[in-house]
């Protein structure tokens, strides 16, 4: 039997083609465009989503036989806002995970209705990217678009409803909106209220590998598949990429370093960061699950490569950095290029260089980028540590994975031994293994236990980590300097 993982994410579409072993036979990705209409602003098409999910199914199946399809799982960019109206059309282009427009909003849920109140009910406070910020900005700033809205989903849902016509979510993704109740694993029905919409307009909640129709006849046909073939909930693209990673069950731990940078600590218990830096989000193998999000990470990287440097070569690029450079740089990155979510919760932050002298060259500059990220994700493995979690192993996936350099780096900055998966296939995978299960093939765990291998590990060294800690402390009196700045700057 054959199925298929998608990754909705922000640049591109990932389409995988899994066998009932595990193995992955083909994959493809397609590209959409992303629009920043205003400083700040993130927006995208669901129909340019749509367009690439139809455009690649076809052509991952070329040269297999498709009748074996049994079912498709969909992994998806979080938090993003898609509304449709009565007849099923999009109200107004999605809002984006990173979009920072929502701040007048967060500062509203967090200040009148109270953190405490939020936590309550959620598990969660307010960040820009959360869900229920934009609906409230939405009725705020658009209220004639708020008033035809007849259905709420994330990216991912939308992709399920055009395949299925079914409007459901899962918990995942339902926790990354503030208006699910992560605990309880429902929708809260005062944060709705407080939102000023109805249970009627939120999807149906389902398990992540639950099955929740199957592809629509005419699409079937359309698309060359057989008919039936079935359609689970599928997950946030954290949560998948967890589940692509073994990062199931009690006390593992996932860093991915895509677009976004996030850690992700599974549990198999109820969990919730006291001080609430970080996510209490609901996982997709059943259990719970903490997690940080850092709104720039591998982009950091693609910006200054790409943007800056005018290069795609961004392996001749890291091989001009010294190795004996490592942990002496004098140039430091506060890598903010959206603003930034977790620990430090705040819009305004940008990105900086900040150290800089007559003797230092453009690898110099490259190598703050990577150690800025490096360096951020140690502020929140800080804190989750701080919490009680003692993590000293961790899987990492995703783009910037693929850098020996950079993995090197965060291995020495966080202390953490660090495993590859031997297939970095990231959400994508996980979204597979959750449509094996609403197959029948197994449970969630059983299959990422039994599917996912690593290739190697890269363990801190003993020199570089003590001079990491120097240049960390270092690194961590240069925003709290800047904060009012940024706020002046805004
Ligand atoms: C997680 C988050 C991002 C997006 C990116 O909270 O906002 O990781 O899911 O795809």
């Amino acid at each position: 039997m054959l199925y298929i993982g998608i990754d909705l994410g922000t640049s591109s579409c990932k389409l995988l083609l899994v066998d009932e072993e595990g193995r992955v036979l083909n994959s493809v990705s397609r590209e959409y465009p992303l629009y920043f209409p205003r400083p700040g602003w993130s927006e995208q098409e669901p129909e340019d989503w749509f367009a690439a999910v139809c455009g690649g199914i076809p052509e991952l199946l070329r040269g297999f036989d498709a009748s074996g399809l049994d079912g498709i799982g969909v992994a998806g960019q979080m938090h993003g806002l898609v509304c449709l109206d009565s007849r099923g059309q999009v109200v107004r282009p999605a809002i984006l995970w990173n979009d920072g427009r929502t701040s007048a909003e967060v500062d509203y849920l967090n200040g009148a209705v109270g953190r405490q109140t939020l936590s309550q009910h959620t598990a969660n406070i307010a960040f820009a990217g959360f869900t229920a910020p934009k609906l409230l900005w939405l009725r705020n700033n658009e209220p004639e678009n708020f008033s035809r809205i007849e259905k709420i989903m994330l990216p991912k849902d939308y992709i399920n409803y055009r395949l299925t016509g079914v409007h459901a979510c899962e918990p995942s993704d339902a926790s990354g909106t503030l208006l699910y109740d992560v605990e309880r694993r429902c929708w809260s029905r005062p944060m709705l209220e407080l939102c000023g919409v109805s249970e009627a307009q939120m999807p149906r909640l389902f398990e992540s590998g639950e099955v929740i129709g199957s592809v629509l006849p005419e699409l079937a046909e359309r698309l060359g598949l057989p008919q039936g073939v079935k359609v689970v909930a599928g997950a946030g693209d954290n949560a998948a990429a967890a589940i692509g990673t073994g990062t199931v069950g009690r006390g593992k731990c996932n860093i991915s370093l895509g677009t976004s940078g996030t850690i992700f600590i599974s549990s198999d218990t109820f969990c919730r960061d006291p001080g609430n830096a970080l996510h209490a989000f609901a996982h997709a193998d059943g259990g719970w699950h903490l997690m940080s999000c850092m709104l720039s990470a591998a982009s950091c990287n693609k910006w200054w490569m790409e943007n800056i440097l005018n290069s795609s070569d961004y392996q001749g690029e890291q091989r001009r950095i010294d190795a004996g450079r490592l942990g002496r740089n004098n140039v430091f990155f506060l890598p903010y290029l959206m603003g930034e979510r977790n620990p430090i919760n705040d819009t305004d932050a940008r990105g900086t260089f900040i150290g800089l002298n007559m003797g230092n060259r453009r690898e110099d500059m490259l190598l703050a980028v990577l150690e800025g990220v490096a360096f951020a994700i140690r502020d929140s493995l800080e804190i989750a540590r701080a919490a009680g979690n003692s993590i000293s192993r961790s899987t990492i996936c995703g783009g910037g994975s693929r850098s020996r350099l950079w993995t090197r780096i965060i291995a020495n900055v966080t202390k953490l031994s660090l495993e590859v998966p031997s297939t970095e296939q990231g959400p994508g995978y996980g979204a597979a293994i959750l449509a094996m299960s609403g197959c029948g093939l197994g449970s969630v765990r059983e299959l990422s236990g039994r599917f996912v291998r690593t290739s190697g590990v890269i363990e801190p060294e003993e020199e570089l980590t003590g001079l990491y800690d120097e240049r960390y402390a270092r690194f961590s009196k240069i925003y709290p300097a800047c904060r009012e700045l940024f706020k002046a700057l805004a």
